[in-house]
């Protein structure tokens, strides 16, 4: 199969701006509350989570949790799928939901639903792109990197079939499925 590269649509200088800023916003808004629990949804945010979180000041911890929606392209398998719940004991504790990238909404609006049943203190999202066109259902993205047009996207995290996770920036492809 023939591979180009992808066409940058955010670069490694751009995302890495916008991550300090996050950072700092979380930083702030959680400074008078307990310890954060970051709950990093894999296999997609592992490194916007590493970027994110090493950018903040307050006491915090990580947890992942693992879904799959998602066949080995592009096409929606439908219903979410909970892969692997999270370890640690999350009940009466602040929690933010780190997540690659919002299509439909349904992945975060499953995982919002399926955290508020093992009853923390708060729940909260935060996503690094969202396709706002693409939106099924009204989920809130408390912290946002950046709205993006309705195109695949892979690097820093992101996948198509598994290629191009590790890119420092974020490009566009055309799936070929
Ligand atoms: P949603 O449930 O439709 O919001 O889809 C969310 C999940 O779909 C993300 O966590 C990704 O795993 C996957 N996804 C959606 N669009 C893209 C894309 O452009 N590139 C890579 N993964 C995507
Ligand atoms: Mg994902």
């Amino acid at each position: 199969m023939e591979q180009t590269d992808p066409t940058v649509l955010i670069s490694e200088a751009d995302i890495q701006a916008r991550v300090v800023e996050l950072a700092e916003q979380i930083s702030q808004d959680y400074a008078d509350r307990e310890q954060l629990v970051l709950v990093g949804v894999l296999k997609g945010s592992f490194i916007f989570l590493a970027d994110l979180s090493r950018r903040m000041t307050i006491p915090r911890v990580i947890e992942f949790i693992a879904v799959s929606s998602y066949g080995s392209g592009s096409q929606s398998s439908g219903a979410v799928r909970l892969v692997m719940d999270v370890r640690g004991n999350i009940e009466n504790r602040h929690v933010l939901i780190v997540e690659d990238i919002v299509d439909t909404g349904h992945t975060l609006n499953y995982l919002i639903g399926m955290l508020e049943s093992h009853k923390p203190a708060s729940v909260k999202t935060c996503a690094l792109v969202r396709k706002a066109e693409r939106a099924e259902v009204d989920v809130d993205v408390d912290y946002l990197g950046f709205d993006i047009p309705d195109k695949w996207v892979v690097g820093y995290g992101l996948d198509y079939a598994e290629q191009n996770r590790t890119l420092p920036y974020i490009g566009t492809i055309t799936p070929t499925d």
